[in-house]
Parts: C-alpha cells; sequence; structure tokens
C-alpha cells in the first residue's frame, strides 16, 4: 500500500503555496500520496507560521496532539516546515523530541534527504538554512488541480519593517529569473495565476537577454500567455508602486482590477518607528493615482493596532485615515512582538484591554466599508471565474469576482471553470447573486 503524508498548513498564501511543493517532491521522490486524514498519515508536516504569536501557539497545541499519534504508531514521521521552523530551529526538538525534521521555508526540496538521513541515524535532522533559491532548480513543477494556480515569483523580504518576523524567517529578498516564472505558469495549466510575493513590486528578475525585468514588466510578460485570462498579485509595498505599475492597471485588461496595499498605520510618527520609509501623504498619492487610472480599482489594506510607541492621538489618526480612503476591504491586527525584531525590544505603555478596544473600533470600519463596496457592485458587470457548484442548489454555480466576491449564478455545468461576464442584479447582506452577459 503507498505511503500517506498529510500536510497542515498555517498562514498565508506563500506557504501554501510552499505546501503545495512539498506534496509535489514528496510524491516524486518518496512516492508519498497526500491524504487528508491526519490519523492515516505515515508523515505529517505543519507548514507552520509566525507571523504573530497566536499562530506560533496554534503549532506547538497541534504537536502536542500529533504526539499521540506517534505514542500509538513509533514509525509515525513528523516534520516542522515553514517560519516557526526556521524561527525556532533546534528549539522545537527540545521543547517536543519527538519531533523528526525541522526544515525552513527555503529548504522544503531537501526534505527528501532530511528523511533519509533520518532514518539512516536514528536521529531528528536540522536544516533551515537560506541557500539562495536553490530550491526552485531542484523541485519538480506539476498542474494544478483547479483552474486557478499561484506561482512564487521572488522570496523572502529586505523591508526589515521594525515589526516583522519575516525578513529572519524567509531570508533576504531573492526574485526568480522571468524566464523560469513563465514556465511554472505555462506547467500549471491554469486559466487563472497569482504572482506571489512578499512585496512583489520590488520584483527585479533577470531576462535570458541579460536585462532586468521589473514586475510590470513580468504582468506584461504573463499577460501574454493565451492560456492565462486573469492575473491576481500579492502583496505589495507601497514603497515600489511606480507609474508603470499603475498603468497597468488601466492597460492590460487580465490583470484583476484589485491591489492589496499595507499601510499598517495612519498616523506618521508610528510609521516611521515601524521603518515603513513612506509617509500617510505619499500612500494617499499612491492611491489617488491608482484611482484616477481605474476608477472601478478595488484597494484593500492591513492595520496594525497597539504598535508599541502608539499613542491615543495615533490611533486616532489611523482611524480617520481608514475612514478618510474608502477601502474595498481591510485587515487589523493587534500588534504582536516578534522575537528577534527591533519594535519587540520598545517599551509598550498601552493596557491589552486598550487595544483590544481600539482593534474592535477599526475591525467595526473594516466591516462596514466591505459592506458598502459589496452594495457599490449591485448593477455592474463583473469578471467571474466558476470553480464550484453550490452545496445547497445544484443549478447554481459560484465563482469570484476580481475583488474576490463570491457570486452565484444560475447555469450548467459546462461553466465551470470559465470566465464569464456577469451582471449584478441582487445583494441580499453577504449573498450576491448575478445574471451571466452574452
Ligand atoms: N509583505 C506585506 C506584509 C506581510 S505580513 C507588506 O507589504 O506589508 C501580513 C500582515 O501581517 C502585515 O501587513 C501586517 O499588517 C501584519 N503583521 C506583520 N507582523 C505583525 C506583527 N508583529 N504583529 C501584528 N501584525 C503583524
Ligand atoms: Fe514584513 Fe515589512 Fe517585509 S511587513 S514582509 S518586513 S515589507
Amino acid at each position: 500500500m503507498d505511503k500517506k503524508v498529510f500536510i497542515k498548513t498555517f498562514g498565508c498564501q506563500m506557504n501554501e503555496y510552499d505546501s503545495e511543493k512539498i506534496n509535489d517532491v514528496l510524491a516524486s521522490k518518496n512516492k508519498l500520496v497526500q491524504t487528508t486524514e491526519q490519523k492515516d498519515a505515515d508523515l505529517i508536516v505543519l507548514n507552520t507560521c509566525s507571523i504573530r504569536e497566536k499562530a506560533e501557539v496554534k503549532v506547538y497545541s497541534d504537536l502536542g496532539r500529533i504526539r499521540k499519534l506517534k505514542e500509538a504508531n513509533p514509525n509515525l514521521r513528523i516534520a516542522v516546515g515553514g517560519c516557526v521552523a526556521s524561527q525556532e530551529g533546534a528549539n522545537i526538538i527540545k521543547k517536543a523530541p519527538y519531533v523528526d525534521i525541522v526544515f525552513g521555508p527555503q529548504t522544503l526540496h531537501r526534505l527528501p534527504d532530511l528523511l533519509k538521513a533520518r532514518e539512516e541515524n536514528g536521529k531528528p535532522q536540522i536544516d533551515i538554512s537560506f541557500p539562495e533559491i536553490e530550491k526552485f532548480d531542484r523541485l519538480p513543477t506539476s498542474s494544478s488541480i483547479g483552474p486557478s494556480g499561484m506561482v512564487s515569483i521572488m522570496e523572502g523580504c529586505s523591508k526589515y519593517c521594525s515589526f516583522c518576523v519575516v525578513p529572519y524567517t524567509r531570508g533576504e529578498e531573492v526574485s526568480r529569473p522571468l524566464n523560469e516564472i513563465l514556465k511554472e505558469i505555462i506547467t500549471k495549466g491554469v486559466s487563472e495565476i497569482t504572482l506571489l510575493g512578499q512585496n512583489v513590486n520590488a520584483y527585479r528578475g533577470l531576462m535570458d537577454n541579460g536585462e532586468v525585468a521589473d514586475f510590470a514588466t513580468l504582468i506584461e510578460y504573463v499577460s501574454e500567455i493565451s492560456e492565462i485570462k486573469r492575473i491576481r498579485f500579492s502583496t505589495s509595498h507601497p514603497n515600489e508602486m511606480n507609474d508603470a505599475l499603475i498603468d497597468c492597471f488601466s492597460n492590460i485588461d487580465k490583470l484583476a482590477k484589485m491591489i492589496h496595499l499595507p499601510i499598517q498605520a495612519g498616523s506618521d510618527t508610528v510609521l516611521s518607528a515601524m521603518k515603513r520609509n513612506y509617509t500617510t501623504l505619499e500612500y494617499k498619492s499612491i492611491i489617488r493615482k491608482l484611482r484616477k487610472k481605474c476608477p472601478e480599482i478595488s484597494i484593500t489594506s492591513d492595520f496594525i493596532v497597539g504598535f508599541p510607541t502608539e499613542t491615543l492621538k495615533d490611533f486616532n489618526a489611523t482611524k480617520s485615515l481608514l475612514k478618510e480612503l474608502e477601502f474595498d476591504y481591510s485587515y487589523s491586527f493587534i500588534y504582536s512582538p516578534r522575537p528577534g525584531t527591533p519594535a519587540a525590544y520598545l517599551e509598550d505603555l498601552t493596557p491589552h484591554e486598550e487595544k483590544l478596544a481600539r482593534l474592535h473600533e477599526l475591525q467595526k470600519e473594516n466591516i462596514y466599508q466591505g459592506e458598502i463596496f459589496t452594495k457599490k457592485m449591485l448593477g455592474t458587470t463583473q469578471r467571474v471565474l466558476i470553480d464550484s457548484v453550490s452545496k445547497r442548489t445544484p443549478d447554481v454555480f459560484l465563482g469570484k469576482t476580481d475583488n474576490n466576491r463570491v457570486v452565484e449564478i444560475k447555469g450548467d455545468p459546462s461553466l465551470l471553470n470559465q470566465f464569464v461576464k456577469v451582471k449584478i442584479d441582487k445583494i441580499l447582506n453577504k449573498n450576491i447573486q448575478g445574471v451571466i452577459l452574452n
């Protein structure tokens, strides 16, 4: 019988992509078949996230449960990868000695070798190094299931925002060569592709002719692949929003008209303490340019509340900026001190209850803005990729708009995996319905 691997993914899209790669490499080198039942697995892989403390705590509580499985089956192997692995390294084995392998985001391609070494010498194996982007040279490429796929265009981040652990867990920013990315997209055989990176607009990839392509150039090349009908990307940093990229939203029809542009705070003193390297005025000017070029664009953002130096005045500035900019949607998080980051050493005077109250205020506004944006979609024409059937009604199909709203459409199974033009004709709370236009 085939041996089975269970992979659990925590955190961001980059981790989801890495988990696909972990599966590819284990299928090709170790002939492992993926299972959705943890109890049936011969190997359990946790692909972890450490962006906030909560995410990290979840990993250790999961490991506690997995320990029982290993007690019942000593042949079970446990591998911990991703950002917690990268940050904690050998500490994971100290805290959970039943773990067999600890690997980082840049060493996932070495998993078969690590498994082999574990069997040969009976000891836990740890490899959390950053061997540049060797991983892509060593990985098999596979086609995707379904109409959408993701491709990593760059790894790591070199921005070192004072609160963020990513540069330490994923290493410095490295762009993949342009042609490698195009080849991977073509192999996937999808009609929608999401270009992934911590700061995609910092992309600087080598072309075959020796020149360096920026992100706008990469989008242009991807848009020339005829099978690709829609292009998405995530995430961007306000610092590298150049005009060429802003122009893509009006010049390249295949590019989804949405952008996630985290601002983090609406106070210039907090932004400076966060080392974000832009002011609120500069951020607003980017939003103005984007909306001028592409009036229907959906803009989403991230906010951190309770950063150590944040005063009530700073918070009020954030709140009024959030209201002023009328995002499609935003995500707000309570600041979580991350080991080894500069902000973790700052004195933090705000009580947790006060931070919670601030968080709720922002989240209320985020939900309100999301509802307003949804309501504005009534009567508009949207590009929808149909990807599933409604569980309740078999002749109702579900698909996503450019700005990631789920739309219900009546039709038949031939619609599946197709792009259609849809007129939104009914909105009931969160439920959006539309009819197909010819
Ligand atoms: N590359 C993205 C951010 C990736 S992390 C960028 O351009 O900013 C995703 C989000 O998590 C961030 O935008 C931030 O809002 C949040 N985040 C990161 N570190 C955090 C921390 N220490 N505490 C709370 N939220 C954090
Ligand atoms: Fe983190 Fe800032 Fe990079 S939020 S991922 S260090 S841009």
